[in-house]
């Protein structure tokens, strides 16, 4: 029996209809186990960024939680064009989302920064094939 618990979720790109539901199936995973409200909402924050740039930016790509006794763990691995200046991606309120994105609300380039700021461990991969992006959170 192994003590890591896994689960992966599909991205679809465009599919604004399913945007959150990966990352809100991750909240209730982490919620049932008993994990800490204030860190619960520390990974859905980053969860639900990293899953709208995919449906925004990517391709689609794959999200996957993984759950250790130490710590939770974010990976996310799309296709697509991938991110051409990570430095320029990483600063508050640098977006190349479109003026249609814009008015959905989202586009205001805070996505990165706030999944770095709420996240223990963060560190981004990108290149003209897609963007591979991991996240760990520490429990206690
Ligand atoms: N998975 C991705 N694939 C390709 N480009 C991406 C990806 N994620 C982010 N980017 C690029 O990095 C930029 C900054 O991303 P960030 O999430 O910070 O802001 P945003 O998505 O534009 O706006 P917000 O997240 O505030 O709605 C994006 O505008 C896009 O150019
Ligand atoms: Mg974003």
């Amino acid at each position: 029996m192994s003590d890591v618990f896994k689960e992966s979720f599909d991205i679809e790109a465009g599919d604004f209809a399913s945007a959150g539901e990966a990352s809100a199936k991750i909240k209730s995973i982490l919620r049932m186990i008993g994990i800490d409200p204030a860190l619960t909402r520390r990974v859905t924050i980053a969860s639900y960024e990293a899953e709208l740039n995919m449906i925004i930016h990517s391709l689609g790509g794959v999200m996957s939680v993984e759950i250790s006794p130490d710590a939770i763990a974010l990976f996310c691995k799309d296709i697509g064009p991938g991110i051409a200046d990570i430095d320029m991606a990483m600063q508050e309120g640098y977006s190349t989302a479109s003026s249609d994105v814009r008015m959905m609300g989202f586009g205001a380039g805070m996505g990165l920064p706030n999944m770095k700021r709420n996240s223990d461990e963060f560190s981004i991969l990108s290149d003209t094939n897609g963007t591979r992006l991991n996240m760990r959170f520490s429990i206690i």
